[in-house]
């Protein structure tokens, strides 16, 4: 950071928070910071050109995730929540060195309430290859608690099948039941959901794992920290914005049409439009 940009950093409560995410998934934390701070104004961009970053290097979704921080700058955002749990394993640390605008990732703050929620000490994690492979929940749940277990499990089938519409479908869950099979196996009580899209087939991997597991949603908890994080900075907007003033903006770097069916379909506040940019250009 320079001592300019540093400089031209002036958070307004009024201005928009901006999103990320490596497509659709990230709508699932949108819709979780619409709940909970219904005040707030969201520039979201979804990189519907370039998803999966699941399956993708560190260095590859790094270069991608400074791309889409440099737009997101374009709107004076006053935080960025990078909404997708690929890119807060592999980016987040990177973004945060090289910028001035306070960040949250989703990894931190579903990893906090897996260490608290936790009665056995044995928590499953289901996530991209990426995100299994990089170990960042292991890390961050082990560093609150030596003596929990985690257990990780890529479960890479369940994006094609959340983006197909298949949420409640028996597909969904013969492949449920054999990614979790070794979950159930191992005992675990408190399992994970560390893919954006999951929380979208919350309730087949309920019932797959059983009662007595307690799913955490990481879009849940980080709509509180950001709640807790922008109270804490005095830069929450307690007022509605007035009329007119682009509440929710959407872009993508692809097929705007199918961004907007899927947003509408798990979204209930009607979005009309979302705009395409070359985010190659950033
Ligand atoms: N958004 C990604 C995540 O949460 C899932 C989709 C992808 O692989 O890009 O890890």
């Amino acid at each position: 950071m320079t001592g300019t940009e540093r400089n031209e950093y002036q958070p307004k409560k009024d201005a928009p928070i901006g999103v990320f995410d490596s497509g659709v998934g990230g709508l699932t934390v949108v819709r979780e910071i619409i709940r909970q701070i219904p005040n707030e104004k969201i520039v979201y961009f979804g990189d519907t050109a370039r998803v999966p970053y699941g399956s993708k290097s560190q260095e590859t979704v790094t270069r991608f995730s400074e791309q889409i921080v440099r737009f997101l700058k374009t709107f004076q955002v006053k935080t960025i929540v990078v909404a997708c749990n690929t890119a807060s394993a592999y980016a987040l640390d990177t973004l945060e060195k090289d910028s001035h605008i306070p960040m949250i990732g989703v990894v931190k703050p579903g990893a906090r309430m897996a260490a608290e929620v936790t009665k056995n000490g044995r928590i499953g994690v289901i996530a991209t290859e990426a995100t299994i492979g990089s170990q960042i929940y292991a890390n961050y749940i082990q560093a609150l608690n030596k003596n929990v277990a985690i257990y990780g499990k890529a479960c890479p089938l369940f994006v094609p099948l959340v983006e197909e519409g298949l949420l409640e479908d028996p597909v969904t869950d013969e492949i449920a039941g054999r990614y979790l099979s070794e979950l159930i196996d191992i005992d675990i009580d408190t399992l994970i959901l560390g893919c954006t899209h999951y929380p979208l087939i919350r309730s087949t991997l309920g019932r797959v794992m059983g009662k007595g597991v307690t799913l955490v949603n990481p879009a849940y908890e980080t709509a509180r920290e950001l709640k807790s994080l922008l109270t804490e900075q005095n830069l929450l907007h307690e007022e509605p914005p007035g009329l007119g003033s682009n509440r929710y903006q959407f872009y993508v770097s692809d097929k705007a049409e199918k961004f907007v069916r899927f947003a509408n379909s798990i979204i209930k506040y009607g979005i009309l439009s979302a705009k395409t940019v070359n985010i190659e250009e950033y």
